[in-house]
């Protein structure tokens, strides 16, 4: 009789240790300090840029859908989720398709356009009904601009210098008059253009001081008319290759604007990439360490470019990044569907962060892709939409858009799974115009809680607010059949005591915090 008790408390802690492991141990809280009253660079919106391409069900099927009676129309609830997300601009038609499009196919009478092979997504029939008007009316629809990006591969100067005439010049031509005879007198108003797109490698094979050349050749004719500004983009460089960058900014870099830069996360290899859904701890480590990797590649590609541009003038533009996982199973392996999990918004997340803590180079960046396409921000079928865990992510940092980077310190510890090691804790900071700081912070620990205690300097602040993106397992993602497993919900594990912030990350969690006076 007298041993239960005991027996029952120690019943007790062992299924208290099992179930809720995410109980913070007692372990000493992790330190920091935030500057709140640093003048910082700010942090461009055009960071939370997006990407839409003619691949797979992005636009066919995502943005843009037959009805039953056969008709294209834009898919209306799509876009008004993603206006919530306040996206500051849309790359198209590509990617790889960009280096094959020829824009002329895509304008005109829909009947009359010819039909393409889609040669690098699935072979399939491209009829051209999405085209420039249609693509910038949807950028309009969601109040986001247009970057977009000419054909160096397949095209030649005067195609691509012609589609600039046709966008934005607002005088007699024959291209102004071509467009007005589709139907929209007034020019558009262009200012992010890529000249190619991984020329390097779908977008050409081409050697670096080739491209560099023909870059220079490109962008001559690449005019600015009436009041139009181009921010001219150039080609850049696939992750590590540094040569690139060293080439492109010593042979072209006073004629460029941005200087692009692509990197995937994988969490393999190319051949076996792993499931979306399916995955261990150590591959949820694995992939972790892969995506902050681009921290190295974004510091390393900067410090090439601040030999030839001290300024910092051309921006780098990460205008491809994500996580690339093996398509879902039973898909078209050329459409690149895949699920979205709860590892995909710490991916975001962490990302997201490292863009915003180098802001004085990084000027924009573009998530691959919007819809239906590697890491989306929402998955379609028709007549239905489910929101991803990497859409709320977005969400909840909307407001660091155009904002100042604050230095943030924090002096966490590593998680470590199968020999590859990961910090506890990464985030970013930021002060709007009305000085309100606004703080993101990850726990990338699968397992367990940590505590922060964090030094806010130069500032006093009075309240402090927050939602908090997270589920009980690694692999939560929502379906169509249950569409809210992983979505923000309010956090209470913030509490401001003098001038420290104290924090309480659950595991595997993303926080965003709003400290206002
Ligand atoms: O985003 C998918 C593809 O990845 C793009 O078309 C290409 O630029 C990159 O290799």
């Amino acid at each position: 009789m007298k041993r239960r008790p005991a027996l029952l408390g120690a019943a007790l802690l062992a299924l208290l240790c099992a179930c809720a492991p995410e109980a913070a141990r007692a372990q000493a809280p992790i330190t920091g300090s935030l500057g709140a009253d640093a003048e910082g660079p700010v942090i461009s919106r055009h960071i939370y840029g997006h990407f839409a391409e003619h691949l797979g069900r992005s636009i066919y099927g995502g943005f843009w859908e037959k009805n039953a009676a056969g008709a294209y129309a834009y898919r209306e609830d799509v876009i008004a989720a993603l206006r919530k997300l306040r996206i500051p601009n849309v790359r198209w038609p590509g990617g790889c398709f960009a280096d094959t499009y020829h824009w002329k196919d895509g304008i005109g009478p829909r009947a009359q356009r010819p039909t393409i092979i889609n040669t690098h997504w699935g072979g399939v029939v491209e009829d051209n009904s999405f085209g420039t008007h249609e693509f910038m009316e949807l950028a309009a629809k969601l109040g986001a601009e247009p970057y977009i990006v000419g054909n160096v591969g397949s095209g030649s100067v005067q195609e691509m210098a012609q589609w600039v005439e046709y966008m934005t010049f607002g005088g007699e031509s024959p291209m102004a008059r071509l467009r007005a005879a589709n139907g929209r007198a007034e020019p558009w108003r262009v200012r992010f253009w890529g000249v190619g797109n991984e020329n390097w490698g779908c977008g050409g094979n081409m050697r670096p001081e080739y491209y560099a050349d023909l870059y220079r050749n490109y962008a001559t004719y690449l005019n600015n008319y009436g009041d139009n500004r181009l921010y001219k983009i150039a080609g850049g460089a696939n992750s590590e290759d540094y040569n690139w960058t060293d080439v492109l900014m010593r042979q072209a870099g006073r004629m460029m604007d941005g200087l692009s830069l692509h990197y995937y996360t994988i969490v393999h290899n190319w051949d076996r990439k792993g499931s979306a859904t399916d995955f261990n701890e150590q591959e949820w480590t694995r992939a972790l360490e892969r995506a902050l990797h681009i921290e190295e590649l974004i510091t390393r590609h900067s410090t090439i470019m601040d030999r030839y541009d001290p300024q910092r003038r051309v921006g780098l533009i990460v205008d491809e990044w994500g996580i690339w996982h093996d398509v879902e199973p039973g898909t078209n392996p050329g459409f690149l569907y895949q699920q979205n999990t709860l590892r995909d918004a710490l991916i975001a997340a962490v990302s997201l962060d490292i863009f915003n803590r180098h802001a004085e180079r990084v000027r924009m960046a573009n998530i691959a892709q919007t819809l239906n396409v590697l890491q989306a921000m929402i998955l379609t079928e028709p007549g239905k939409m489910v929101l991803t865990p990497t859409y709320h992510v977005f969400e909840m940092y909307a407001p660091h858009h155009d904002a100042v980077s604050l230095p943030l310190t924090l002096r966490a510890g590593m998680f470590e799974s199968g020999g590859v090691r990961i910090p506890h804790v990464t985030g970013s900071a930021s002060r709007d115009s009305s000085g309100q700081v606004f703080l993101t912070l990850s726990n990338l620990d699968p397992r367990e809680a940590h505590a922060l205690r964090l030094g806010v300097h130069g500032r006093r602040y009075g309240s402090v607010s927050g939602r908090v993106l997270t589920a009980p397992a690694m692999q939560a993602h929502n379906t169509f059949a249950q569409p809210e497993v992983v979505r923000p919900q309010p956090f209470t594990g913030a509490r401001l005591s003098g001038d420290a912030l104290e924090v309480t990350l659950p595991p595997r969690s993303v926080v965003a915090l709003a400290l206002r006076p």
